[in-house]
């Protein structure tokens, strides 16, 4: 028999992913090209050809005792190494080898972290709208997840909001930036205020306070937009880090986590970090895929076609009268829904052969979230179907 924690998880599972089970029994009834799946997050821009090339090399060159054989919990030291001087690179930080734990995507990295600061009873931040997942995270450690409500004019975290939410049991705020599922990226002054108003709370309380910054998006950014980089504002900053949608590769579950010096306890917390890695049952994050993304730190996936996806879909559905933000990084546009209860709306939608996924999987009801990694195909011939979707609205309005 299951636990009944697990019956919950089971129960509030994955709204996202019962969008996508429908969207795949539409496409086996109707047909790929007349199904619109704007579901699932996974990258539809491939890997660059330079990943292959790298796995070839590695398996070619290094030795198989060494490449298939257990390590050190927080990784190959040579790779973090080759991590540590590209972050440093692009962001002028001062990282070591021992800053960085090698992980299990940006999923493995958070889980690690947590399990790594959480006593059962603590409390995490989270901005709405949020990654849902954010919740199984935090269930996983006993931890109670306080959702701050959304600023839905700009979609930046409230930080005013936050400041009458933390508590003495508060041990960490999760900021995701670019953020799944507005596109928003977080801007300096945010951060600024964020950092500010953490480094309060840390003194009233006489408690250290962790931002996770959750950056598998850091990439995919348009525009020329910058995303800054958040242990610069903050010390207590980890980040944690993933080549998922960076270099669209989801399914080898590889990414880092970067526990700055700075942050409070960091000999402790990489230590913990590294045996928190082992006992929840990773033990190190995946060996070839390690040693492969080394060699690929300055590749880059083809970001001008999300860009081309974005700008028809937001340009088509603004037209149409659908409101929403222009997204300035990740691949999801989040759309006012225009009933306000945005399961009539994703349901509506259907009708259609569209599938969306309602904003209360991220805490943001009234809202839907679409994901446009998908083909340009895909976004071109939806944009007759949400005009009659729209039409449809008016005319029951
Ligand atoms: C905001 C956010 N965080 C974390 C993850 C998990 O990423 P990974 O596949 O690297 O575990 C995702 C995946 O979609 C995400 O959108």
């Amino acid at each position: 028999m299951i636990s009944k924690d697990m019956a919950k998880q089971i129960e509030g599972s994955s709204a996202i992913r019962a969008m996508f089970e429908e969207g795949a029994e539409m496409i086996a009834r109707y047909g790929k090209e007349n199904v619109y799946d704007f579901s699932l997050g996974n990258p539809n821009v491939p890997a660059p050809a330079a990943i292959n090339e790298a796995v070839k090399e590695v398996v070619d060159s290094e030795d198989p005792l060494v490449l298939h054989g257990y390590m050190l919990n927080a990784g190959y030291e040579d790779v973090r190494q080759t991590i540590a001087d590209h972050v440093n690179k692009l962001h002028g930080t001062a990282f070591k080898p021992n800053n960085i734990v090698m992980t299990v995507g940006a999923a493995g990295g958070i889980n690690v972290f947590l399990r790594t600061i959480i006593d059962p009873g603590d409390q995490v931040i989270a901005f709405a709208p949020y990654f849902g997942e954010y919740n199984g995270y935090t269930s996983n450690v006993k931890a109670e997840l306080v959702v701050v409500p959304p600023d839905t004019d700009t979609f930046q975290p409230n930080i005013e909001e936050m400041n009458s939410l933390i508590t003495p049991k508060t041990k960490a705020v999760i900021i995701n930036t670019p953020n799944n599922p507005t596109g928003v990226v977080y801007s300096a002054e945010t951060l600024k205020k964020l950092a500010s108003a953490l480094e309060a709370k840390q003194k009233e309380f006489g408690t250290d306070i962790y931002i996770i910054a959750d950056e598998p998006y850091r990439e995919l950014v348009y525009d020329g937009v910058e995303v800054p980089y958040v242990t610069k504002f903050y010390d207590n900053t980890i980040v944690g880090y993933s080549y998922s949608k960076s270099l669209s590769l989801p399914g080898e579950r590889i990414g880092y986590l970067v526990i700055p010096d700075e942050a409070a306890d960091s000999e402790k917390i990489i230590e913990a970090a590294g045996v928190a890695t082992r006992i929840l049952g990773f033990v190190n994050a995946p060996s070839l895929m390690q040693k492969a993304v080394a060699k690929c730190v300055d590749e880059e996936v083809d970001v001008a076609a999300y860009d081309k996806n974005r700008t028809a879909l937001y340009e088509g559905l603004t037209e149409m009268g659908f409101e929403c933000i222009k997204p300035q990084g990740a691949f999801y546009l989040f759309v006012k829904s225009p009933f306000e209860d945005e399961k009539k709306f994703c349901d509506l939608a259907k009708k259609y052969h569209i599938i969306v996924v309602p904003g209360s999987a991220f805490a943001c009801p009234g809202y839907v979230r679409m994901a446009y990694c998908v083909s340009y195909e895909t976004i071109v011939n939806s944009l007759p179907e949400f005009k009659k979707l729209m039409e449809e609205i008016k005319s029951m309005k």
